[in-house]
């Protein structure tokens, strides 16, 4: 069973509430004692989904959670936006599309980081994105 130790909720309205989120979950990942693979792999990925739910979701929020499972120690991060939807999901997350011209690695990228990752989307309505990160075990 996995409990929730503690969260922070964050909005992310401008560029530095992204580093603000960032820091954040960085600092988490250090304070339990993540090893540094897995501290940078869920800051990086927090950093790109951050800054898509502001760049492309028009602003929303995230909240970090220290999880426990008894034995090791997680972080898991949700990011929501009310904004555009991501109406080409197979593609955007299959890495190398963007529609703003950028990398479009964000979202492939964060996948592969996480342990777990989870999107809900509609056009038009917004879009929920749901990562872990656990001690390795
Ligand atoms: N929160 C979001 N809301 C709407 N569209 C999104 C969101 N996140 C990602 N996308 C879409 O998925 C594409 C790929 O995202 P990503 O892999 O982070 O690359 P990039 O941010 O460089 O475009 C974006 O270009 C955008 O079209
Ligand atoms: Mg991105």
């Amino acid at each position: 069973m996995i409990s929730v130790i503690a969260q922070y909720s964050f909005p992310i309205r401008t560029e530095d509430d992204v580093v603000i989120v960032r820091r954040k979950a960085r600092q988490v990942a250090q304070g339990r004692r993540l090893d540094p693979f897995a501290t940078a792999a869920i800051t990086t990925a927090v950093s790109e989904l951050s800054r898509n739910v502001l760049v492309h979701g028009g602003g929303g929020t995230a909240l970090l959670e220290e999880l426990s499972d008894g034995t090791r120690y997680g972080i898991r991060a949700i990011f929501e936006d009310q904004g555009p939807g991501i109406a080409q999901l197979e593609r955007a997350l299959s890495g190398g599309y963007s529609t703003t011209k950028t990398m479009g690695l964000g979202l492939s990228g964060s996948k592969r980081l996480a342990d777990r990752f989870d999107v809900t989307t509609e056009v038009g309505k917004g879009t929920t994105i749901r990562i872990e990160k656990w001690q390795p075990g």
